[in-house]
């Protein structure tokens, strides 16, 4: 797996302090990153690929600075939102998949069976030609997949991939999610989605809080979230 390292990275933004110094080293291959509304978890996630920036220290990728090097870390981490209305660019669905490729310059047959095998593998076929905008907010979730997988990343980073999703589609997504080969890094408030991750990081207040097995950081979040809102009760 990829080799992701956090060297005192920080982030201090509009003279706000985001991110504390973090030193970390990501290897495994499904890690989730979990804690409270606000505590720099998106943050964090965008420093991988150099959406964000860190303001001290350094994000290696592969032993690429992500801030000098995020053309190319780009190439090789592919980042999902939450809001997948938010990466439709394209009238069609099939159209919204090769847009992905574009700078990869591949001959049209190429191009096309990479689209082709992409709409397959995601349910997609039978949209292809159907407005993204009218696809279900479970099928625009599988399309913001599929134009970030087409591209082959080693690591896909996604933020809150099932918010918006219901049960069955939640189910469907982790079922592909746990099929895939790549690096996964998944910021979630979904804590059944990560409890077969290799690894699970809680960040806080701008902090790493607690980072192991799933088991016991998810069980020491929701006991802490019991106790605290038992506090603000009294
Ligand atoms: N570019 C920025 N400039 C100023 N403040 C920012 C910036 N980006 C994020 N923040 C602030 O940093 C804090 C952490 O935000 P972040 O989005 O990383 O939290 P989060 O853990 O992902 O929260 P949530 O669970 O609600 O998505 C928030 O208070 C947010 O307002
Ligand atoms: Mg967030």
């Amino acid at each position: 797996m990829p080799t992701i390292t956090f060297d005192n990275a920080g982030a201090l933004y509009s003279g706000r302090r985001i991110l504390e110094p973090i030193s970390l080293t990501l290897t495994e291959r499904r890690i989730g990153i979990i804690g409270e509304n606000g505590g720099g978890k998106s943050t964090l996630a965008r420093l991988i690929n150099g959406l964000g920036a860190a303001t001290e220290g350094t994000v290696l990728y592969e032993g690429l600075n992500v801030a000098r090097k995020a053309k190319e870390v780009r190439k090789q981490v592919g980042f999902i939102f939450s809001d997948a209305d938010n990466q439709i660019v394209m009238p069609t669905v099939a159209e919204d998949i090769a847009f992905s490729l574009r700078k990869h310059r591949l001959p049209r047959q190429e191009r096309d069976a990479r689209v082709h095998a992409a709409l397959e593998r995601f349910g997609l076929a039978n949209h292809a030609d159907d407005s993204p905008h009218l696809l279900s907010g479970g099928q625009k979730q599988l399309l913001a997949l599929a134009s970030v997988l087409v591209l082959e990343p080693s690591t896909v980073i996604a933020d809150e991939p099932t918010t918006l999703l219901d049960l069955r589609n939640r189910l469907h997504i982790r079922r592909i999610f746990s099929e895939l080969d790549q690096q996964l890094i998944v910021v979630t408030h979904d804590l059944d989605f990560i409890d077969d991750f290799d690894r699970v990081i809680r960040v806080q207040s701008g902090r790493i809080l607690d980072d192991g097995a799933p088991g016991p950081v998810i069980e020491r979040y929701i006991a802490d979230m019991r106790a605290s809102e038992d506090d603000s009760g009294r």
